[in-house]
């Protein structure tokens, strides 16, 4: 594989995933596989502007592939956002020596990312951080395995509690613009309804769909509710709704919050990081700039970065239905 590229920049930046760690240590590794320096940039966007620079070879990253968070750490910078502060970050990888740059994050890194290309040149690859899944040219992004396994077993332990004591309860999962999360842990947990942004059940039909699970013989009920759905101001005014409808359910709420981002990755993460950081790596060597790796039918592909930005990652129709069925 030929390339001009001798040093590469790797950075993670936005809401931080489980497997972010295990992809900087597939782009430092690969790096170091190829002869190619790596250096990491602390705290996205921001470190570029204020230098934060780490060289790193292959030894740096021992011991990170199993940690949650990202040992880059991440930040969500406003003095990138403007052109000044992008040339600040420009002539700071100048000087470093850095010359292509590989970020780890959402569509709002992309965004960065792609801009930043556009004026100075630079080339830029994107690796899909996030555990939303909402980027558009990959089946999963880095994170949603592990935060999937996370809610499920959060669900399972507060399921627990509710059938003791015939309640239902709103469980409210991330996911601010997009249900995937909401979808396929309420499916993998049992819950008896899912409330997603992408389908608007209302509140009528929400209760009619209460009652009739009520009246099938279950004395408890599970809701996964999305936290960008948009039934109800939020969760909490669902409740009251619900309690003020349905006397027989004693009804509670609980946010599981930010839990949902931590922990340590699963091996389908950590697979998937170390696939991504190969790809980046190498296709950078190749030449190619603005592209986003990502897994389709199983193997690592490439998107357009602009495409994966205004993209839109569909909720799975299949998987609706059977959610549907499965609360019968
Ligand atoms: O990482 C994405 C996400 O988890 C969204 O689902 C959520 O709305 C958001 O991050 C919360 O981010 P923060 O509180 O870190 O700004």
């Amino acid at each position: 594989m030929s390339t001009n590229i001798t040093k590469i920049g790797v950075m993670t930046s936005g809401g931080d995933a489980p497997g972010m760690n295990a992809a900087i240590r597939s782009v430092v590794r690969t790096c170091a596989y190829h002869n190619i320096d790596c250096v990491g940039i602390f705290r996205g966007y921001d470190g570029i502007i204020e230098g934060l620079f780490q060289p790193m070879n292959a030894r740096s990253v021992k011991g990170i592939i199993n940690k949650g968070g990202t040992i880059l750490k991440s930040a969500r910078s406003d003095e990138f956002r403007t052109k000044q502060g992008r040339k600040k970050a420009y002539d700071c990888l100048v000087k470093e020596g850095i010359q292509a740059l590989i970020v780890i994050g959402g569509d709002g890194t992309f965004t960065g990312a792609l801009v930043f290309n556009e004026e100075f040149n630079f080339p830029v690859i994107g690796i899909p951080g996030t555990i939303d899944n909402d980027i558009y040219g990959t089946t999963h992004t880095l994170g949603f395995d592990t935060a999937l396994n996370t809610v499920v077993e959060a669900i399972d332990k507060i399921r627990d509690t509710a059938s003791s004591h015939n309640r239902l309860f709103f469980i409210e999962v991330m996911g601010r613009d997009v249900g995937h999360i909401a979808l396929n842990a309420g499916v993998g947990a049992g819950a008896e309804e899912v409330l997603i942004p992408e389908e608007d059940l209302g509140l009528d039909r929400l209760l009619d769909s209460l009652n009739r699970s009520k009246q099938s013989g279950k004395s408890s009920s599970i809701v996964v509710v999305a936290e960008g759905d948009k039934i109800g101001k939020n969760v909490f005014e669902l409740k009251d709704y619900v309690d003020e409808h349905m006397s027989y359910y004693d009804v509670r709420v609980s946010v599981l919050g930010h839990m949902q981002r931590g922990g340590s990755p699963s091996c389908f993460d950590r697979v998937l990081a170390s696939r991504m950081g190969v790809k980046a790596v190498e296709t950078l060597m190749q030449g190619k700039t603005n592209y986003m790796v990502g897994l389709l039918n199983n193997l690592m592909e490439l998107t357009p970065l602009k495409k994966a930005i205004k993209g839109k990652s569909k909720i799975n129709k299949e998987l609706l239905r059977v959610s549907d069925i499965m609360t019968t």
